[in-house]
C-alpha cells in the first residue's frame, strides 16, 4: 500500500469510528488486528516469518490465531502494573502475543519518574532497543506511563532517542489501539499524544491478567497532595474518583473470573470519593466490598496518614476480608521536615494514629516509606526518623534516597551532601532490617491462612504463598494448591518469610 492510501485508510476509519469512547477504542482494536493480520501474512507469504520468529514461536502465533509479538517493560508502581495489565489486554486481542524477550514486533515500556533512577534505566535499555531495531527495522518501540508526562523527556526522546515510535501518557492507555493504528498508516515517524490532564475514565476495556487469581483495581486516579519533593500530582493529574457502582461491578465479575484478593489501588486511597457527584468515603466503600461473596481478601494502597479516619479504622476492624496489613509511609519522623514537605502531619500525630490502629487492630503490620536526604535534613531530622523506626518496629520499610524532580518545590531547596545522605541512609537500612527480621518472626509455630501465589523459584517441590499481614511463606506444595487460600504451620522464620508446612487438618494448633 502506498503512502497516501494509507493515508486515506486511516482517515476512512477515523470517520466510521464510534463516537463512544469505549465502543471506539473495540473499533480500533479490531483495525489493528487487521493491521497486523496483513503484515503477518506478508511475512509468511515472502518466506520471511520463519526466519523471524524461529519456527516454534512461528507455530504458536499460527496456532493461537496470533500475528505477531510483544513485550510489556513495567516500571514503578502497582498503578502502573495494573495499567500494564490493561495495555496488554488490548494489545492480546489486536491480534499479538505476548513474550518475554524484547525481540518482539511491538515492544512497550511502561515507565515510573517518582525518582531519577527511574528515567535512568529507561535511557539505558533504549539504547539496547535500537540495536534490535537496527537489525529489525519494522519493529515498533513505544513509551507510555508516568515519564512520558514531562515535556522535558519528551523533547530528549525525540532528539536523542527518534528511533522511539509512539508515545503517550498516563491520561490516554486506553488509546493505545487508535494510536497504533495511526502509527502504521500515517506517514508520520513518531507518533505523540500526551495529555496535560483529564476528566475521562474509560470503563470496561479488555484487561490481561498476570495472576489468575488476584488482582488490582484502580478506585481513583491522580493526586492533590503536592508533597514538595513529589513529582506524580504533575504526572498523574488531580484525583479522580471511579463510581462505586462501577468498581463493585468489576470486583463481582473478577470474583466471578475466580480472583479471591483485590488491590484497590489509588494515590492516596483515603480520599476516595471526595469528588463524586454522590459523595462516599474510602471507608463505606470497603463495608461494600466486603460484602461481596466469593471475594476472600482485600487490600489496598497507598493511604496517607493525615486522612486516615476513624471511621476507616473502624472499618477495618470490622470486615473481615481485609487484611491485617496496613502501607502507612512515613517519609520522615521529624516535625520540621514533615512541615517542609507539606504532608500535614506532625511526628505526635503520626504515633498517635499507629497507637490508633494498634488498639483497635492488635497483630496488624504495619510499613511505611521513608525519603532519606530530603533538603535541609540535619542529623537532629534524621534521629527523629530513627526513633519514629524504633518506636513503631514496621514490619518493613522501603527507603530511598532523595531525588531532586525538577518542577517540585523541593528542587529548588539547599540540597544534602552526598555523602552525608549516604551515610544516613546505611544507618537506617541497617535498624529497619533489624527490627523488621524480629518484628516479621512473630507467628511462628502457629497455624496461619496463606493464599498460594506460585511455584518457589528456589526449591523444587515447595510452593510460595502471602499471609493476610502480606508476609511471604513457602512450604511443600505443587501446583495444585496455586490460587487457594490454604492453612499452613509456620515452622520457622527466616527473618522476613517463613518456612512451613501444608495442614490439611490445619484447624488444630500445634
Ligand atoms: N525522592 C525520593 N523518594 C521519593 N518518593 C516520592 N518522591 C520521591 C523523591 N523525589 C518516594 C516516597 C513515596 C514512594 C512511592 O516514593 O517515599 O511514598
Ligand atoms: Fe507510580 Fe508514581 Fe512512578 Fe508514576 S511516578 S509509576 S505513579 S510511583
Amino acid at each position: 500500500m502506498n503512502k497516501e492510501n494509507k493515508i486515506q485508510r486511516f482517515d476512512k476509519m477515523q470517520q466510521q469510528a464510534p463516537a463512544e469512547e469505549g465502543a471506539r477504542q473495540y473499533y480500533f482494536i479490531e483495525q489493528a488486528r487487521t493491521l497486523w493480520k496483513e503484515r503477518f501474512d506478508a511475512l509468511v507469504d515472502s518466506g520471511e516469518a520463519a526466519g523471524r520468529y524461529g519456527s516454534r514461536l512461528l507455530g504458536q502465533l499460527q496456532a493461537e490465531g496470533k500475528y505477531g509479538t510483544f513485550h510489556i517493560a513495567t516500571f514503578g508502581c502497582q498503578m502502573n502494573a495494573r495499567d500494564s495489565e490493561k495495555l496488554s489486554g488490548i494489545l492480546e486481542q489486536a491480534g499479538l502475543k505476548e513474550i518475554d524477550s524484547e525481540h518482539a514486533d511491538f515492544v512497550l515500556y511502561n515507565t515510573c519518574t517518582v525518582r531519577d533512577n527511574a528515567n535512568q534505566k529507561v535511557y539505558g535499555r533504549l539504547g539496547y532497543l535500537h540495536t534490535l531495531k537496527k537489525k529489525q527495522p519494522d519493529m515498533m518501540i513505544a513509551l507510555c506511563g508516568c515519564m512520558m508526562q514531562e515535556p522535558s523527556v519528551i523533547e530528549k526522546i525525540k532528539k536523542s532517542y527518534s528511533f522511539v515510535d509512539l508515545i503517550f501518557g498516563t491520561h490516554n492507555i486506553f488509546k493505545l489501539a487508535e494510536l497504533l493504528c495511526r502509527r502504521m498508516l500515517e506517514n508520520r515517524k513518531m507518533v505523540v499524544d500526551v495529555w496535560e490532564g483529564t476528566d475521562q475514565i474509560v470503563e470496561e476495556l479488555p484487561v490481561d491478567r498476570k495472576y489468575p487469581f488476584k488482582s488490582g483495581v484502580n478506585i481513583m486516579f491522580g493526586c492533590n497532595n503536592f508533597c514538595s519533593y513529589c513529582i506524580v500530582p504533575y504526572v498523574r493529574g488531580r484525583e479522580r474518583s471511579r463510581r462505586p457502582e462501577d468498581i463493585l461491578d468489576e470486583i463481582r465479575k473478577l470474583v466471578a473470573d475466580g480472583v479471591v484478593e483485590v488491590m484497590l489501588l489509588g494515590q492516596n486511597v483515603n480520599s476516595y470519593g471526595k469528588n463524586l457527584e454522590t459523595p462516599i468515603t474510602f471507608a463505606q466503600l470497603l463495608r461494600e466490598i466486603n460484602e461481596i461473596e466469593g471475594l476472600e481478601r482485600i487490600r489496598f494502597m497507598t493511604s496517607h496518614p493525615k486522612d486516615l479516619s476513624d471511621e476507616l479504622i473502624e472499618a477495618m476492624r470490622d470486615c473481615k476480608k481485609v487484611c491485617t496489613h496496613l502501607h502507612l509511609p512515613l517519609q520522615s519522623g521529624s516535625s520540621r521536615i514533615l512541615k517542609i514537605m507539606n504532608r500535614r502531619y506532625t511526628k505526635e500525630q503520626y504515633l498517635e494514629l499507629v497507637d490508633k490502629i494498634r488498639s483497635a487492630m492488635p497483630g496488624i503490620s504495619l510499613t511505611t516509606d521513608i525519603i532519606v536526604g530530603f533538603p535541609g535534613e540535619t542529623e537532629e531530622d534524621f534521629e527523629e526518623t530513627l526513633d519514629v523506626v524504633r518506636r513503631v518496629r514496621y514490619d518493613s520499610a522501603f527507603t530511598f534516597i532523595y531525588s531532586k524532580r525538577t518542577g517540585t518545590p523541593a528542587a529548588a531547596m539547599e540540597q544534602v551532601p552526598e555523602d552525608v545522605v549516604k551515610n544516613r541512609f546505611d544507618r537506617l537500612l541497617k535498624e529497619v532490617q533489624q527490627i523488621s527480621a524480629e518484628v516479621c518472626g512473630r507467628d511462628e509455630k502457629t497455624v496461619q491462612k496463606v493464599l498460594v501465589e506460585s511455584l518457589d523459584d528456589h526449591q523444587e517441590g515447595y510452593v510460595t504463598g502471602r499471609m493476610s499481614n502480606n508476609t511471604v511463606v513457602h512450604f511443600p506444595g505443587d501446583e495444585s494448591l496455586i490460587g487457594k487460600i490454604v492453612d499452613v504451620y509456620l515452622e520457622e522464620s527466616k527473618g522476613f518469610y517463613y518456612m512451613g508446612k501444608f495442614r490439611e487438618d490445619g484447624q488444630k494448633k500445634e
